[in-house]
């Protein structure tokens, strides 16, 4: 007998059977609008585990709980004053949607959600899968990107089976609507008093939410969190601390190896730059047609919005790495440098693209 992992196809019934999947504590794969999440009872320390072993993740990264409505956050957390005034205008303007909110949590919540610490991340996730599910199952939802740890973010029901498929107390539902993002959410942290951190970009802007909380003539400090750790530090020390472990530089790390092409304004001297050999066993994966010039030498050569759009190429990033990593030859990825200081909608992609190089730059000179 084979034990593996099963994808159901969407259907009233299927959906309806990962409901109860998921109450018996069971894992359960759902699309949402950003990525493929890994789903278990939230309140079951014995669900929860399986997350850990299924995705090899680490048990110091703590879990993002999925919740259907904003009145559920009541017993799962235990909010400052500060907290609850930020918490309520930003639940209220920006959910269901792609951003996860972390405040303090209370103590049903068990330690190996929190991975020991006293905050709780929340999401109410916008995809109508993800809502019907969480509302039939009548449970809070934890639910990590459901990748294998380290690699990147699944979009689709066949990444979560190409990477977990050995992991046999899982079902997959299987929606093609799924992922319209792409990227997973802006994680934000709510501390007890005035202050905001922003811990991982996605979507929804730190202008957007800054804008929402002053209308409301809230006071507040906002801070972008060391988002980048630099891979040097990396090789320095293993344990460096940091305020969301998920920020280590090592994630959404195709298999092969990714580098970032730079200083686009001199792209008429790459012939010079890589050798022959290089090109042949690279994809190229551009944007706005930028390492243009690179494609009659290489492997492979695509756009992830040819067209220069931030939100298409969000939706085809981790798609794009996924099929690189498995054409026959290919050694190297080649991502570009898009980010564009004056636009908040190139931080979320490029944050994505700089893990998967792990911050390995190949200046054109
Ligand atoms: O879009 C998303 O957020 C997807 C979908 C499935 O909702 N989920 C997702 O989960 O990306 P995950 O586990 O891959 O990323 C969650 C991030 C991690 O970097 C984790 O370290 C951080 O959020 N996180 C979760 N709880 C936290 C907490 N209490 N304090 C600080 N960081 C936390
Ligand atoms: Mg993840």
């Amino acid at each position: 007998e084979i034990h593996v992992a099963k994808v159901l196809p969407f259907s009233e019934e299927s959906l309806t059977f990962c409901a109860k999947a998921l109450k018996s504590d069971s894992l359960v794969a759902f699309p949402t609008e950003t990525v493929y999440g890994l789903g278990a009872n939230a309140l079951s320390e014995k669900a929860a585990e399986k997350i850990f072993s299924a995705k090899g993740r680490p048990k110091s990264d703590p879990l993002i709980v999925h919740i259907s409505f904003m009145r559920q956050a009541e017993s799962l957390t235990n909010m400052s004053e500060f907290q609850r005034q930020c918490f309520d205008v930003l639940g209220t303007k920006f959910w269901p949607g792609p951003l996860t909110i972390i405040v303090k949590a209370s103590n049903i919540v068990p330690k190996i959600i929190t991975a020991n610490g006293d905050s709780i991340a929340l999401r109410i996730p916008a995809n109508k899968v993800a809502q019907e599910l969480l509302k039939q199952a009548n449970i809070p939802v934890a639910a990590p990107s459901a990748n294998r740890f380290g690699h990147v973010s699944p979009t689709t029901a066949k990444h979560v089976y190409d990477d977990l498929s050995d992991f046999d107390d899982l079902y997959i539902l299987d929606h093609s609507e799924n992922c319209s993002i792409g990227i997973e959410s802006t994680v934000i942290k709510i501390f007890e008093k005035n202050k905001i951190a922003l811990l991982r970009p996605g979507a929804i802007s730190s202008l957007q939410i800054k804008s929402e909380l002053n209308k409301e003539k809230i006071n507040f400090k906002f801070e972008i969190l060391q988002r980048v750790v630099k891979i040097q530090d990396i090789e320095k020390s293993a344990n460096i601390s940091m305020e969301s472990p998920g920020q280590l530089l090592t994630h959404y790390a195709p298999t092969i190896e990714a580098f970032i092409v730079t200083n686009q304004s001199k792209s008429e001297n790459f012939g010079q730059t890589f050798s022959k050999e290089f090109l042949n066993s690279s994809v190229i994966i551009d944007f706005n047609q930028k390492n243009a010039s690179l494609m009659k030498s290489s492997l492979k050569y695509i756009d992830l919005s040819s067209r220069g759009d931030f939100d298409e190429a969000s939706q085809n990033l981790f798609s794009y790495l996924r099929n690189a990593e498995k054409i026959e030859g290919a050694k190297y990825i080649l991502l570009p440098d898009l980010i564009e200081q004056n636009n908040e909608k190139s931080f979320g992609v490029f944050d994505r693209i700089y893990r998967a190089a792990s911050g390995k730059y190949i200046n054109i000179i």
